[in-house]
């Protein structure tokens, strides 16, 4: 999986000479697995045709503030909540001074004031104009605010001068976007996560499993991982690329996965359970192929454990966040699975008629004891980010709960 996968970006270009940079970076962003819409102040499109970055964008690319027929299709505030992120690359002096200022007299400087989404600016520039006293308290004014640097890179310039004020090169801007929305809130934290379905086999060729396709579950486990926490996933037959600096544990039958959960499971401080675990599995598989013979044939199945179950059972059981794939009565069955299973907190999607598995997009409705949050239909992967930071706000909350009931007791002792 691509570190920005479906990450919506929009980027900014502003008009310098690095401008042609923002070709490649549009390019290598989509490459990362962004979606890339580009604005482009007047001045830009002096230095680069916005026809190249809406070939390499697959976007139409916007101008112009008082343009009819892009608000039409896609207003500024649209586009300003559209965004993930918002990176001006390359931000000149002359945009940067406009920012630090509040301006908002073209689309780019709009949709920045407008935007709730993280700000990033590469400035390009020439290094007197970067050093300039003034550009630096425009700069220093900017990070107060929250705006991310990119840069800039130090190096032979446009104008002849060696200095301060390149541009970083696309793929070092690429990286610093992707290290950018890494954020540090599960460092030291353990996150388990169960992913895809399992196969039971019947006989040596033939087996009972789902249409799982794992990715809710690898979504989830890089949701984690770029919160910062160290993340196993323990992952059922699928066709998904290992998510980067995670540790996957391949698995076949729920007999495996429980094994495997089940070993991890002391040591972790978060688990989520998205595997579409089997019910049922045959007691003993047969051990040739079976051969065709009568008109029926009667399967005899019998429970396999249920993992989510008993990590919750555990004496010190970790941070337990269980799935609900239902076809009827949503709400109903998963606070019935969240209480009867003993979890911190359940996630429940629709599943079948096209829902849930093996598709690019779901929705979830999360529950936990006294409270519930909807996430709305979007891809796995923006769901997964959303339900790693309840995740995250629930664990702290109940970390709490729990170090304020151990000193009362040591109060008491
Ligand atoms: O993989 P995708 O194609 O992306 O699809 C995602 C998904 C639909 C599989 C996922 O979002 C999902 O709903 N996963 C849980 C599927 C499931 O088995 O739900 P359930 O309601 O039957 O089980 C409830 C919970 O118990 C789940 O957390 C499940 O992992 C767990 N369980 C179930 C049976 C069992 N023997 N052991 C378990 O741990």
């Amino acid at each position: 999986m691509q570190s920005l996968s479906d990450k919506r970006i929009l980027l900014g270009i502003t008009g310098g000479i690095a401008a042609y940079k923002s070709a490649e970076l549009t390019r290598r962003l989509r490459d990362h697995g962004a979606e890339v819409r580009v604005v482009m102040t007047p001045a830009a499109t002096e230095f680069i045709a916005p026809l190249t970055l809406q070939a390499l964008s697959g976007n139409p690319v916007h101008t112009d503030l008082l343009d009819h027929e892009a608000e039409a299709a896609m207003g500024h505030i649209e586009l300003a909540r559209w965004a993930d992120a918002v990176v001006v690359a390359p931000a000149t002096a002359n945009f940067i001074a406009r920012l630090s200022n509040g301006l908002a007299d073209d689309l780019l400087s709009t949709l920045c004031l407008a935007t709730a989404a993280p700000l990033l600016i590469a400035p390009a520039m020439n290094r007197q104009m970067w050093q300039n006293p003034a550009t630096q308290e425009n700069i220093a004014r900017l990070q107060a605010r929250g705006v991310t640097l990119l840069g800039p890179a130090s190096g032979a310039q446009a104008c002849g001068e060696m200095g301060p004020g390149r541009l970083l090169e696309p793929e070092e801007l690429a990286q610093a976007i992707i290290s950018a929305g890494r954020t540090n809130q599960l460092a030291g934290v353990s996150v388990l996560v169960s992913a895809g379905p399992t196969r039971e086999f019947i006989d040596p060729v033939r087996y009972l499993s789902n249409r799982s396709s794992g990715r809710m579950g690898y979504a989830v486990a890089r949701a984690a991982e770029e919160a910062g926490a160290a993340v196993t996933l323990v992952s059922g037959p699928v066709s998904l690329a290992a998510p980067a600096r995670v540790k996957v544990v391949e698995v076949v039958s729920a007999g495996q996965m429980h094994d495997e959960v089940l070993a991890a499971a002391p040591a972790t401080d978060i688990f989520v359970s998205s595997a579409a675990v089997a019910d049922y599995r045959t007691g003993n598989a047969a051990g040739q192929k079976m051969k065709k013979k009568d008109a029926d044939l009667l399967l005899r199945l019998e429970k396999t454990p249920d993992i989510l179950a008993e990590v919750a059972a555990l004496d010190r059981p970790p941070f337990t966040v269980g799935f609900a794939a239902e076809t009827e009565n949503l709400h109903d069955n998963a606070k019935k699975k969240l209480k009867s299973k003993n979890l911190d907190m359940i996630a429940a999607n629709r599943v079948g008629n096209g829902l849930g598995f093996d598709r690019e997009e779901n929705a979830l409705e999360v529950f936990w004891t006294g409270g519930s949050e909807s996430l709305a239909t979007a891809p796995k992967e923006k769901l997964a980010r959303q339900l790693v930071e309840i995740i995250i706000a629930r664990y702290r909350e109940k970390s709490l709960e729990q170090q304020h009931r151990t000193r009362v007791k040591d109060v008491q002792d």
